[in-house]
């Protein structure tokens, strides 16, 4: 039932593991050099991405995460009643992986809302644009190819909430109203800039709960800074939100990192 290719993010289903493991290298050397070069790294991403339109994800450690997760929360409740929430779903690969271990873990209540333009990412702006890597349109992948790719791989739609648009002008008050939203068990945030993850964990905030598990995808995108990216994101959200404490759960790759919220009031 799960997808054994979930720690590869390109699709080497047919490679031997040495030759996954020279891609890998390769892969993570050019990114390296590419990135010295913000131009030539916005035109590797293009090429790349558009000889290579296989169904896969760019978080090798993601959907594990996610799974894990859903165990911690059945391990930690006996059960688990809230929903998955994910922001940035590209081709729908982690979106669809949440589906599946969900199904293989018996959790048929719960609900996949996804967040995205499905046009790829907005214009980089303020910080975002710090080391130029990100640009207009990166992600590309429409909601129609989406929703392909999600029944072709068997995910029921009746529980699936697709949202269109960028955050800044969906994710607005009048949304909460137009779908039966219930609290979050499991939030994914995997929209790469500070501005959409600000965005995104405002608009969450009243499904957010202690308990929840919040996973960033982007953690360490920018390395260990704290003025940058997820980090200062999610820093800030959690100043503005002192009803709440952060315990630091683990880590996936690429760059990602996992928490649960606690109650500040019951340390
Ligand atoms: C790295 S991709 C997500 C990868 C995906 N989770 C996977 O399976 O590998 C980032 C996604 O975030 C979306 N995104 C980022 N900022 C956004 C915003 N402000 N509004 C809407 N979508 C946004 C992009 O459209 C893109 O699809």
């Amino acid at each position: 039932m799960i997808n054994s290719n979930d720690e590869q993010s390109t699709d080497t289903r047919h490679d031997t593991p040495q030759q996954v493991s020279i891609k890998r290298k390769l892969k993570s050397v050019a990114e390296n050099i590419l990135r010295h070069c913000p131009p030539a790294f916005r035109l590797a991403s293009r090429l790349y991405h558009k000889m290579n339109n296989s169904y896969r994800t760019l978080s090798p450690g993601a959907p594990q995460a996610i799974r894990k997760s859903f165990q911690y929360l059945i391990q930690r409740d006996g059960e688990v009643t809230g929903d998955y929430y994910e922001f940035g779903l590209f081709r729908g690969y982690t979106f669809e992986q949440a589906w599946q271990h969900c199904q293989d873990l018996n959790l048929h209540d719960v609900r996949f809302h996804g967040f995205d333009s499905f046009s790829g990412l907005p214009t980089a702006t303020g910080i975002d644009q710090t080391d130029g890597r990100f640009f207009k349109g990166q992600f590309a992948c429409s909601l129609k190819e989406v929703e392909a790719n999600l029944e072709s791989k068997g995910v029921d739609l009746n529980q699936v909430n697709l949202i269109k648009g960028f955050y800044e002008d969906s994710l607005t008050p009048a949304l909460r109203e137009q779908y039966p939203f219930k609290h979050a068990a499991v939030v994914m945030l995997d929209c790469d800039y500070y501005s959409s993850t600000v965005t995104a964990l405002d608009w969450m905030e009243p499904y957010i709960q202690p308990g929840t598990v919040l996973l960033f995808d982007d953690w360490y995108s920018y390395g260990e800074s704290e003025e940058l990216g997820q980090q200062k994101a999610y820093q800030e959200f959690l100043e503005r939100h002192p009803q709440y404490l952060s315990e630091a759960l683990w880590e996936f790759k690429n760059h990602g990192k996992a928490f649960v919220l606690k109650d500040a009031s019951q340390p």
